[in-house]
Parts: C-alpha cells; sequence; structure tokens
C-alpha cells in the first residue's frame, strides 16, 4: 500500500503506516499548511489553497483547501485509524457527532512565532488554535458531559506540524529580515526550539513522556508521539526541508529500508568526505549516548522511532562496517544528507549518496544478503519489507534557492519546478523497492 501526497508549498509524500490494533479515537491536527484540511477557505487570506492544481487527485478532483494534489497527513492518518477525515474548525459541518472524530484546527502560513506569516494577515496562529480546542472542549462537553469530553481529549492522537514557515516566511522571507538581523541560524534554531517547547506546554497536558521532540537542525522536524498505545503515532513534520516519504503497511518482524536525505540519514554521511555531516554537537543531545551520531537531529530521527513500533534495531547506515551477518537480515538505511531527487541538488556537498547511487547500493545490499541466505530469502525480505523514501526539500534549499537566480530558478517557474520534481520523482519511485 502506498500512498502519494504532494503539497505544493513544500512538496512532500508520505503514507503512513500504523499498526493493526486500531480502535476509534479522536484526532487533533494543529499546525501549518502541511496539515491545514481547510481552515484558511474560511479567513480573508492569501494563504488558501483554493485553486488549481490543488485537489486535482482528491476523489472530487477539485480543491478542498488542503495543500496538496489529493489527501494530506492527516487524512492519511486518520484512514489509518479507521476514522472520517478531521474536519477543519470552522466548517460549519463541525457540530453534533461531528464533533467526536476531532477536529482539525491547522492554518496554513502560521509558524512557531507569532511573527510567522503576518504577510498572510488573518491566519490563526498556534496560540489561537489552542484557544479554539478550549472552545471545542467546551462544545463537546455541553454535547457529551465533562467526563466523556475529558475522556475523549485523553485518549485521542494529536498531530502538530509546524516550524518550516519560522524560515521561509520569516527568517528568508526577504534578505536582511528583523529575525536574520536578529540571530544567527543556529541561535535562530534554537529560539524556535524554545518557543516550541511552549506551545508543546499548553498544548496538550504534558505527562511527562506525552510528547517527544525529534528536531533536525538542518531542516528542523519535530516528531510528536503520543504515548496512549503503541499504535499511537503522530507524525509531524516541519521544516524549510521537506520530506518525501514512502513507506509501505503491515505490522510484523520485517526488514526496514530507508532512502533519502538528511531527515532520515542514519549516519552514512560519516563516511563520506562532504561538509554535510551532522558530527558534532548540538546533534546527538538528546539521543541516549548524548553524542553525535552522524544522525541530523537532536536524539532519535523518524527511521528510529519507525525501527521501534515494528520491535527492530535501528537500521545501520549501509556504510557502517558493522552491517553485516545477522545484522543485514534488520535492513539498512542508504540515505545521505544533502541529496534531491535530482542529481545537480548539494553539489557543493560534493561527496554524498545520491539516488541513482544509493538504489545502486540496495543492489549492492541485495546481492551481499543473497550471498548469505540465499536468493529466494533474499527476494522474500525485500517484498515483505517496509519502505521509507524522503527527498525533496534539499531540491528547493540547496538547489533552486540556494543563490539568488540559481540555475533551476532561471530554467523554471516555481510551479513548472515543482512539476518537473515531480515527474523526476515518479522515475525514482518506479525503480524504488516496494512491497506490495
Ligand atoms: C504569542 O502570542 C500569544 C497570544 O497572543 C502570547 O501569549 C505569547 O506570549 C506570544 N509569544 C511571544 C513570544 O511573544
Ligand atoms: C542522474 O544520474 C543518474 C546516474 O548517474 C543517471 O542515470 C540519470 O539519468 C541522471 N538523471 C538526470 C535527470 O540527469
Amino acid at each position: 500500500m502506498h500512498t502519494i501526497f504532494v503539497s505544493w508549498v513544500v512538496l512532500g509524500l508520505l503514507a503512513a503506516c500504523a499498526g493493526r490494533q486500531a480502535e476509534a479515537r479522536a484526532f487533533f491536527v494543529f499546525g501549518d499548511s502541511l496539515v491545514d484540511s481547510g481552515n484558511n477557505d474560511y479567513l480573508a487570506t492569501t494563504a488558501r489553497a483554493d485553486s488549481y492544481p490543488y485537489g486535482i487527485d482528491y476523489p472530487t478532483h477539485r480543491p478542498t483547501g488542503r495543500f496538496s494534489n489529493g489527501l494530506n497527513i492527516p487524512d492519511l492518518i486518520s484512514e489509518q485509524i479507521g476514522s472520517e477525515p478531521t474536519l477543519p474548525y470552522l466548517s460549519p459541518q463541525l457540530t453534533g457527532q461531528n464533533l467526536l472524530v476531532g477536529a482539525n484546527f491547522a492554518s496554513a502560513g502560521i509558524g512557531i512565532l507569532n511573527d510567522t506569516g503576518i504577510q498572510f494577515l488573518n491566519i490563526i496562529r498556534i496560540y489561537k488554535q489552542l484557544e479554539y480546542f478550549q472552545q471545542y472542549q467546551t462544545r463537546v462537553s455541553a454535547l457529551v458531559g465533562p467526563e466523556q469530553a475529558q475522556r475523549l481529549v485523553n485518549e485521542a492522537l494529536y498531530l502538530i506540524t509546524l516550524g518550516g514557515n519560522d524560515f521561509v516566511n520569516n527568517y528568508y522571507l526577504l534578505p536582511f529580515s528583523a529575525r536574520s538581523r536578529q540571530f544567527s541560524l543556529p541561535d535562530y534554531v534554537v529560539y524556535l526550539i524554545s518557543e516550541y517547547r511552549k506551545v508543546l506546554e499548553v498544548t496538550i497536558y504534558v505527562n511527562d513522556d506525552f510528547y517527544k521532540v525529534y528536531v533536525n537542525y538542518v531542516s528542523v522536524i519535530v516528531f510528536v508521539t503520543a504515548n496512549t498505545n503503541s499504535m499511537a503515532s503522530s507524525l509531524a513534520i516541519f521544516g524549510v526541508v521537506m520530506a518525501l516519504g514512502m513507506l509501505s503497511c503491515g505490522a510484523e518482524a520485517r526488514a526496514f529500508f530507508v532512502f533519502g536525505d538528511s531527515l532520515v540519514d542514519n549516519g552514512n554521511n560519516n563516511y563520506l568526505a562532504t561538509s554535510a555531516r551532522a558530527d558534532s554537537p548540538p546533534y546527538g543531545i538528546d539521543y541516549p549516548t548524548r553524542r553525535p551520531t552522524g544522525r541530523f537531529s537532536n536524539g532519535l530521527t523518524i527511521p528510529d522511532y519507525i525501527s521501534q513500533k515494528l520491535g527492530a534495531e535501528p537500521t545501520l547506515p549501509y556504510l557502517s562496517p558493522q552491517l553485516t551477518g545477522q545484522k543485514l537480515l534488520v535492513g539498512a538505511n542508504f540515505a545521505s544528507a544533502g541529496i534531491g531527487i535530482l542529481n545537480d541538488t548539494g553539489v557543493q556537498f560534493a561527496n554524498i549518496i545520491r539516488m541513482p547511487l544509493q538504489l545502486l547500493n540496495f543492489q549492492q545490499y541485495q546481492q551481499r544478503l543473497s550471498a548469505q541466505i540465499g536468493p529466494q530469502r533474499t527476494k522474500q525480505l525485500v517484498n515483505q519489507a517496509l519502505v521509507l523514501l524522503t527527498v525533496g526539500g534539499n531540491d528547493f534549499v540547496n538547489n533552486y534557492y540556494l543563490v539568488p537566480f540559481s540555475a533551476r530558478s532561471r530554467q523554471f517557474s516555481l510551479p513548472d519546478y515543482v512539476k518537473y520534481l515531480i515527474s523526476e520523482l515518479r522515475k525514482i519511485l518506479l525503480v524504488c523497492p516496494t512491497s506490495s
């Protein structure tokens, strides 16, 4: 099973995967365009996805307010938990029994900071979203009583996706923006994270391990997991560098293969002569060893969380000398920070492992495995494996927008560039391993 999700704001592709033990739970969504399912259509703002090509792959083939060609990440999660898509909080249809499904408070253009996206005027900033969430609870309480309302909220699944706009619609919005004059980039990231923690604190009953935060200092990603049961995982992706992911589903001991860029690189670049390495603090500060691991994260990465859900060890970087013997059966991580869909993305990083080479390494991996367990078992392992592909963000930040008047920006308008990227991505997907 795979699903394609393309957001024209940031270009993303992701299919969510959840265990089979799903039960009916409410689902609450907060954040920006990555997860806005239509709130902005009810607002006087330019940040609206109300015209072509938005919605072209949606069942109705019409714009829905989602910043996507079709479904968005919350829709995919709703599907996985067996629920209807959550309605935008501003939708007049969000009444009665519909309230019990949850609600989507997200609003395109917002960020962690109140001054992010000011050019969009009337959008629902995060603190306002949290206010609406209080209001929502009052309404549900009136409907089903305070006790049941409390239970619904306690057992719910939460998704928060926030932060990309703090770069593109704030820090980098203008040359010499107020925030870029105030902060160096590393200091800005630290500031954003501290502000983000405040948001999380007011968000939801923070019992200690309610949330896990995954911060990618290159792209700034936050990954939030609800702790209520093992299936409950909310993925929040936020970043300048946006992810394209593909995940096939079905839970049991399975191999896991990871392809892509810094969002999912578990350390391959540490074996390469490149500047795109996560080998010094603050990387790794929240990792169990408190040391940099090559992951572009304060702690674990999304592949690590997925491995945990699978009950497996983290996948080793393909270049790790430890990836031998039985470890090969767990899968492998082929990702390399800095790469993109295009071969000319990340050229400044010199020796990184671009997609064609990642796929070649995957062939080589299969040969090694085949020598160990035979061709038939290898084929079976690969067919049943889980595959995650996360690529595309660097085609913007480390290519199109890298320098003013970059070759790609002279060649393509932004919409045409997105189309071109998607067509090139489709080619990669054709040769990518897929299960089913
Ligand atoms: C952002 O706005 C909210 C509500 O309007 C306020 O409570 C909060 O302190 C503001 N944050 C900052 C950093 O100014
Ligand atoms: C990218 O590089 C690979 C291998 O080096 C090549 O096969 C492919 O055609 C290139 N793609 C484009 C669009 O140039």
